[in-house]
């Protein structure tokens, strides 16, 4: 349990906002006059019922759904938002003063948090991770107990663009540091890739820790970018600063009924055997990559739907110049497109490649081993 109280990381014109409500919070069935609709109906002939009437604000029936699937205990646990990236963004401004708090990451890290911040005037304090990509929690908690106004530590488990989930005894460390004084918010967007033998999510501990938010996401496993929903999981009064500040009906209808056919038990299956072919990919693409003699490297642990690859030079030596070569062969030459990450902390030279169908990987090592034997 934290030693602080949650208010006291919460800023004040959030915790005294009355959250805007609408006649439909009250009186949802009838002949619907409140909101300014169009009664006649919506242009679109869709499968989609009601498009003529705004979302349901709160989104029980896709809360209940989720929370039956990841065995969490309550839907006042859970938030729902238009991807992670809306739940980072509220996070930060419900914790967040402008030009006067500050935001803990640990690079190399997914980016969005540092742009988020940027966006908020919020600053961004950083702790880079271990040469094994997991957190350095006597620097995290020195930084905590030497920097004031940190409000939210970002943990990222598996981490972008490391691909390495965080060992569950340091994400606790954090959690009990007795210098923390706001939200842990751990970024699980992958974490239905991690292999069943390691550790898996944290979600459940929102019922011993007051100010974890567990972020979760239907883009990855679920393959549903699309669609824009993200999860967050935390305590109630936490779900509650987020539900009076989001937008009145930030999940839009259509989202929602994908949202419902998605968490129902056939779609659930067929993201588990997806998951599946995905970690059986990402083992063969791995043996296959390091078979590649002498210029690439695989960095971190390999427990996302992506993998790192380092390029290196004739004497071994990580090199940005061969990896920025690589990415741009592939993109513009073979029609592969990957990710150039070398300008991150610790992935000096490193390409991130998503793991991709049998043939798209294929394809992939072909134009991989052509350009690395050609050119060097
Ligand atoms: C670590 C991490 N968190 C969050 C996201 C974004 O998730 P969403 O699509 O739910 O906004 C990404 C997307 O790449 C990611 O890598």
């Amino acid at each position: 349990m934290p030693k602080f109280s949650l208010e006291s990381i919460i800023r004040p014109n959030i915790l005294s906002l009355k959250p805007y409500r609408c006649a439909r919070d009250d009186y949802a069935t009838g002949i619907l006059l409140d909101a300014n609709e169009n009664s006649f109906g919506s242009v679109i002939n869709s499968s989609a019922e009601s498009l003529n009437r705004y979302p349901d604000p709160y989104q029980l029936d896709v809360k209940e759904r989720f929370i039956d699937f990841r065995g969490i205990a309550s839907v006042d646990n859970t938030f729902l938002g238009v991807g992670s990236d809306e739940i980072m963004d509220l996070l930060m401004r419900i914790c967040c003063i402008p030009g006067k708090d500050k935001i803990l990451v640990t690079p190399p890290t997914y980016g969005m948090y540092s742009v988020c911040a940027k966006i908020n005037d919020v600053e961004v304090v950083k702790v880079n991770l271990d040469g094994r990509f997991q957190l350095r929690t006597d620097e995290i908690s020195k930084t905590l107990s030497e920097v004031p106004n940190i409000k939210i530590v970002f943990l990222c488990s598996p981490g972008n663009p490391t691909g390495t989930a965080l060992s569950h005894e340091s994400i606790k460390a954090i959690l009990e540091d007795v210098n923390l004084r706001g939200l842990v918010v751990v970024d699980e967007a992958y974490i239905d890739f991690v292999s069943e033998e390691r550790e898996g999510s944290v979600a459940e501990w929102v019922e011993k820790y007051d100010n974890l938010v567990v972020m979760q996401t239907l883009s990855k496993s679920f393959g549903l970018a699309g669609i824009r929903l993200g999860i967050a999981i935390a305590n109630p009064f936490i779900i509650n600063m987020l539900n009076n500040t989001k937008a009145p009906y930030n999940i839009n209808l259509m989202t929602s009924q994908v949202a419902l056919s998605a968490l129902q038990p056939d779609a659930i299956a067929k993201m588990r055997s997806m998951v599946s072919l995905i970690r059986a990919e990402r083992a063969k693409l791995l043996s296959s990559i390091a078979n590649i003699p002498s210029v690439a490297n695989i960095l971190g642990a390999n427990d996302a739907n992506f993998i790192l690859v380092q390029i290196v030079d004739g004497n071994g030596k990580p090199s940005n110049d061969r990896a920025q070569y690589v990415y741009k062969q592939l993109a513009e030459k073979l029609g592969v497109v990957v990710r150039f990450r070398g300008h991150e902390y610790g992935c000096e030279g490193s390409l991130r490649i998503t793991i991709g169908t049998p043939e798209q990987n294929e394809a992939l090592l072909t134009k991989l081993r052509e350009v690395l034997g050609e050119s060097f």
